[in-house]
């Protein structure tokens, strides 16, 4: 079994470019255009550096994830509304003074080290980091990797899948489960991503010749486009877990 080495994303600047070209293709691109996420890039890189960490092979970068400290009660009715609303919170609860819950925000596995646990990894080293500092709760607005094969399905439908062996569908949220995560509710307005008709075309690689909601490869839902105000918009649907 080959060794791993797990830094934090911050301690390694050399790393850069290759976590870069490891990771920018895990994600559809859209993805990278939500504005509140973009907002918050840096302040999160700064503020959260001990929850954001490379996974790296001798010399190669083989996997990563990270996640933020907000507040929370530990009731469904008070979670974060998903992944923006979880950037938010995170900043006004160190205003508060009062951050107890984890919540990893996103996790990947360079295409050619996938298959060997390396996902959990990251995601039970998050776990610890935050046990070891006191947190009460860790929680994920999981993007469920097969999500985007059921764009019409509503999350809430989605999340009931199970395969006859009575686990789920998704290899994502089965993951999780296997860690000992549950789900707790679908986040149905997680990221929101605007654009334009022309910024939309280039992110997907698709025209869009005529207004109304559309299939995009990789989208968990309908992208909607609305040619005359020459506007598109998505709203992505996430799913809470809980593991701690
Ligand atoms: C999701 C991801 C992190 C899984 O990482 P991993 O370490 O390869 O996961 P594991 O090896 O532990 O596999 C977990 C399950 O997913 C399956 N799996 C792994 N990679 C897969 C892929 N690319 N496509 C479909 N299934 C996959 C495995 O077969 C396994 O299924 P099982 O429950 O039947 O055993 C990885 O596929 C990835 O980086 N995807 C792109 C980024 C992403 O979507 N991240 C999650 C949302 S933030």
């Amino acid at each position: 079994m080959p060794s791993f080495d797990i830094v934090t994303t911050a301690s390694r600047p050399d790393l850069h470019v290759q976590f870069e070209t490891a990771f920018r293709g895990s994600w559809p691109e859209f993805i990278f255009h939500d504005a509140i996420a973009h907002q918050f890039t840096l302040a999160v890189q700064e503020t959260f550096a001990r929850y954001d960490v490379t996974v790296v092979q001798g010399e190669h970068v083989v996997a990563g994830g990270w996640g933020i400290v907000l507040a929370w009660d530990g009731t469904t009715q008070h979670l974060p509304g998903g992944y923006d609303d979880a950037l938010m919170r995170a900043f006004s609860s160190l205003e508060a003074g009062a951050p107890n819950t984890l919540s990893v925000m996103a996790a990947a596995v360079h295409p050619e080290y996938r298959s060997q646990g390396l996902s959990s990894l990251v995601l039970e080293e998050l776990k610890r980091r935050a046990l070891d500092d006191g947190i009460s709760f860790v929680i994920a607005p999981v993007r469920p990797t097969l999500k985007c094969r059921y764009p019409l399905t509503p999350m809430s439908d989605f999340a009931q899948w199970r395969r006859a062996d009575g686990q789920h569908i998704d290899p994502w949220i089965r993951l999780h489960e296997r860690l000992g995560a549950v789900i707790l509710q679908p986040a149905n307005a997680s990221m929101v991503i605007t654009g334009s008709v022309a910024e939309w075309e280039s992110w997907t690689g698709m025209l869009f010749p005529q207004s109304g909601p559309h299939v995009v490869p990789d989208a968990l839902d309908l992208v909607v486009i609305d040619r005359e105000n020459d506007h598109g918009v998505y709203i992505e649907p996430n799913l809470w877990m809980r593991h701690v």
